[in-house]
């Protein structure tokens, strides 16, 4: 599966079915969380059969069901770690997508258990990322229109709209999309709104926007 099409198809999912992962395809997620860490920094942890973080009345309140397996996303403190965790984080969602696994990025509802991911010193974890076969694909999401999210000087060229929309299609916060692409000349310039978690958010809508635009059309500003 493409990248896009895995775009596309990917919608949080809350409610797991009660079977392990793959051995393959636990495999093949470790791998890619390495290759992650190897290139980010970041210190990601897959945490599989492991059944209490999600067990609390919080969880089951965020509509949570049969999550047993997580990623924590770990890193070193700093200025950048929250976009960082946003950006290689939704490049973990979408190869587990691409692995036929369903995800949801959580902020609130989970308990911290210990003894089962590592913080080491001067490293923070910012969310986690429930993962597993889904009870069902999800939902696509309301969207807000392209207009309300970029600024253009001028013509918009079609790889900057196909960069747009494919920012729409990503997860953000309670669903808030507090993001604004500014075309300038060949540069883009990604800024996030005001509100909570909207750094984490605007990593992967910058992941997904590369994606869509294609990343030999433009650089960041
Ligand atoms: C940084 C971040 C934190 C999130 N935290 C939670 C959470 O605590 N609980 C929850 O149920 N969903 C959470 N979500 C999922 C969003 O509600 C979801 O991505 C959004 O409604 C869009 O829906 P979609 O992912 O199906 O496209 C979070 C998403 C992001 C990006």
């Amino acid at each position: 599966m493409e990248l896009m099409e895995a775009m596309k198809q990917r919608h949080s999912v809350r409610s797991y079915k009660a079977c392990k992962l793959d051995d393959n395809v636990k495999e093949s997620l470790q791998k890619k969380i390495r290759e992650i860490n190897e290139k980010s920094g970041l210190h990601f942890q897959l945490i599989a059969d492991e059944p209490k973080a999600f067990d609390s009345f919080m969880a089951h309140y965020g509509k949570f069901s049969g999550v047993t397996n997580y990623i924590a996303l770990v890193g070193k403190k700093g200025a950048d770690l929250e976009e960082k965790c946003g950006y290689y984080g939704e490049e973990l969602v979408l190869y587990a997508q691409q692995l036929g696994l369903n995800t949801c990025w959580v902020a609130m509802t989970y308990s911290k258990v210990p003894g089962t991911f590592q913080v080491d010193d001067g490293e923070k974890l910012t969310v986690v990322i429930s993962v597993g076969y889904g009870e069902t694909q999800g939902v696509v999401h309301k969207s807000k229109p392209a207009d309300k999210v970029c600024k253009t000087n001028g013509e918009m060229p079609e790889w900057f709209k196909n960069g747009v929309e494919a920012a729409l299609l990503a997860p953000t916060a309670m669903n808030q999309q507090k993001f604004l692409f500014t075309l300038e000349g060949k540069q883009v310039a990604a800024k996030a709104g005001m509100g909570f978690y909207t750094k984490l958010d605007l990593g992967i809508v910058k992941y997904h926007f590369e994606v869509g635009a294609g990343i030999e059309n433009f650089s960041w500003k």
